[in-house]
């Protein structure tokens, strides 16, 4: 089985450069599925949650092209297939935005339920309750969901979301792209990868305002037109290297990303003791490896990303004093890496939401499994900042989302590096 092996203990330095979005990724490659002609897609990372999602439209009949390492050149056009292939959908999370794509290209479709990381209970009644407002009837079962007009046909609506929920936002505007009147979203997620997908659209056609706020207007047009666009780059990625050097040690110029929307991490890793510096497209950071205790709570954005929980607890794991850290967004999110973390030394005492994570001097290099992406990328981290051998296993869930990361990690003197057997 494929895994790393991580000899901790040295500084990083050097430049890392951020790739594109994997989250807004996700959902522009299914967007294409609304737009006649084809798209021309920069800074795709090269990622295996990207690799499926081409395989499944490829399957559906789009034309694909990589004409250069990032670039996708995407084709729907002759897609007339509403059943994606089911294996393929239930590898990851994301395939769900099939449904809203397929929903507004064809007025129905027929989607397999999605895999990917499980490290909660996580529902689709938002993004249901978001079709069915639309006029679409929906079959639900175990196993997939099947949509279709209902009675009254598609149309737009306003919807108020229960929850914030990034996935039904984006899967309503999917939709909503392309069905007769305006459909007005309250209540909707505001995370960079949203209005990333709102500029996506627009840029073919579409027209969508007010991504980024609460409340998402979009009027329906009648078709969408091939163009070129640009994903941003990787929040999470990007606050993953960061909280890295915090962990090790070192002085890192991260490269390619939008220091706003990166506020979040960087003032709790400023409270932390690390010295962090903003320029227009990277940001400097600076660690001594001694950090200080903080406060954490996840939440939506503009709050700290749940996506970052795991990163920020090994940096609390070795830091002075006692960090508190609440999870507000996936309850569970905890139980997917702080067995493992403990398993390396550090002394983390969960009840309920929150986490009381009291520092230790030093955690020690153990044989530790990931068992999701961002509980993947902790553990790494954690390796990083342990003396001795780590060995990381379960990496096909770390693949789902860094593209490269032995060889950026190995680029910044660390030594990583990828066994297969
Ligand atoms: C997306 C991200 C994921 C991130 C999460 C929260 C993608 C591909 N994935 O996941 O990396 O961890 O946002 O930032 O972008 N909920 C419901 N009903 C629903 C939908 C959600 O109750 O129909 C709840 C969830 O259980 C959770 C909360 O709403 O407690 C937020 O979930 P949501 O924003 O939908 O997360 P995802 O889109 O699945």
């Amino acid at each position: 089985m494929a895994r790393y092996e991580i000899h901790g203990g040295t500084p990083l330095r050097g430049s890392v450069t951020i790739s594109g979005a994997k989250n807004a990724v996700v959902a522009i490659l299914p967007a294409a599925l609304l737009v006649n002609g084809p798209c021309r897609i920069e800074n795709v990372p090269d990622i295996s949650d990207v690799r499926i999602l081409l395989d499944i439209l490829q399957g559906m009949g789009a034309s694909i092209e990589k004409p250069e390492p990032g670039v996708v050149v995407i084709d729907c056009t002759r897609v007339t297939q509403t059943r994606p292939d089911e294996k393929l959908v239930r590898k990851m999370r994301a395939s769900y935005y099939l449904m809203g794509a397929l929903l507004g290209r064809f007025g129905k479709a027929h989607v397999a339920l999605p895999g990917g990381c499980n490290f909660a209970s996580r529902p689709i009644d938002q993004h249901i309750k978001g079709f069915e407002m639309l006029g679409a009837a929906v079959e639900e079962t175990d196993t997939y969901v099947d949509l279709r007009p209902g009675k009254e046909g598609l149309q737009g609506t306003r919807i108020n979301l229960d929850v914030v929920s990034v996935g039904a936002t984006i899967n309503i505007m999917l939709a909503a792209s392309l069905i007769p009147g305006q459909t007005i979203l309250d209540n909707a997620a505001k995370e960079p990868h949203i209005v990333d997908l709102a500029n996506f659209l627009n840029t073919m056609g579409a027209r969508i305002s007010g991504a980024g706020t609460d409340t998402v207007k979009i009027r329906g047009v009648n078709s969408l037109h091939g163009g070129t666009y640009a994903v941003i780059p990787d929040q999470i990625e990007a606050g993953t290297y960061m909280a890295a050097v915090a962990a090790a040690g070192g002085n890192v110029l991260v490269k390619n990303v939008i220091p706003k929307h990166m506020e979040c991490i960087t003032t709790k890793l400023q409270e932390m003791g690390v010295k962090v510096f903003n320029y227009d497209d990277a940001i400097r950071i600076q660690s001594n490896a001694q950090l200080r205790k903080t406060t954490v709570k996840t939440r939506p954005y503009p709050g700290f990303p749940t996506d970052m929980q795991a990163q920020i607890c090994v940096c609390m794991s070795c830091a002075a004093g006692v960090s508190r850290l609440t999870e507000s967004v996936y309850e569970t999110r905890f139980f997917g890496y702080c067995t493992e973390l403990q398993s390396m030394g550090a002394n983390i005492q969960i009840a309920g939401k929150t986490a009381t994570v009291i520092g230790v001097e030093q955690l020690y290099g153990a044989t530790v499994a990931a068992h999701d992406l961002r509980a993947g990328a902790a553990l790494v981290i954690a390796g990083l900042m342990a003396s001795g051998t780590t060995v990381v296993e379960n990496i096909h869930f770390i693949e789902r989302g860094y593209e490269n990361l032995v060889e950026k990690l190995t680029a910044l003197g660390a030594s990583i590096r990828r066994l297969e057997d």
